[in-house]
């Protein structure tokens, strides 16, 4: 390969991972954004938790487990019955992880 389309590759390549970060960066900036998403994940939970027990059993766990602490408890209420589908669990995994210990609408 000659230099002079070495040089021209590694200018494509360094272009690549420039717009590779800002992809990257505009997804996670995307996803700090979720603000919506969290309100129809607090739907999600306080509709699909309260089914068999009350959300105080919900309550009561708050602050006892992180993310994939909650994504065990929550496939094993799916394994019971609780309708919710895999971004659901995820998302209400991720919601439940970040609720402090009393925090409404979960605790009343
Ligand atoms: C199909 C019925 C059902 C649904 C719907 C349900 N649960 Fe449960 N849940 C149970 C039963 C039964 C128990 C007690 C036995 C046990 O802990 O496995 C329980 C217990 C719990 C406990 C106490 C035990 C622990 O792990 O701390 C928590 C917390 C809990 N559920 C969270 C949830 C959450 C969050 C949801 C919504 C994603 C949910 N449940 C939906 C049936 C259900």
């Amino acid at each position: 390969m000659g230099k002079k389309e070495e040089r021209l590759r590694t200018t494509w390549i360094s272009f690549g991972a420039v717009i590779l970060a800002c992809t990257i960066l505009a997804f996670s900036f995307a996803q700090a954004q979720q603000a919506p998403a969290t309100k129809d994940t607090m739907t999600t939970v306080m509709r699909s938790c309260s089914a068999c027990h009350d959300t105080a059993r919900v309550c009561r766990a708050l602050g006892t487990r992180d993310a994939a602490g909650w994504e065990r408890t929550i496939k094993r209420m799916v394994a019971k019955g609780a309708s919710l589908g895999t971004e659901d669990i995820q998302a209400a995994a991720g919601l439940l992880a970040t609720l402090a210990p009393g925090s409404k609408p979960v605790c009343k």
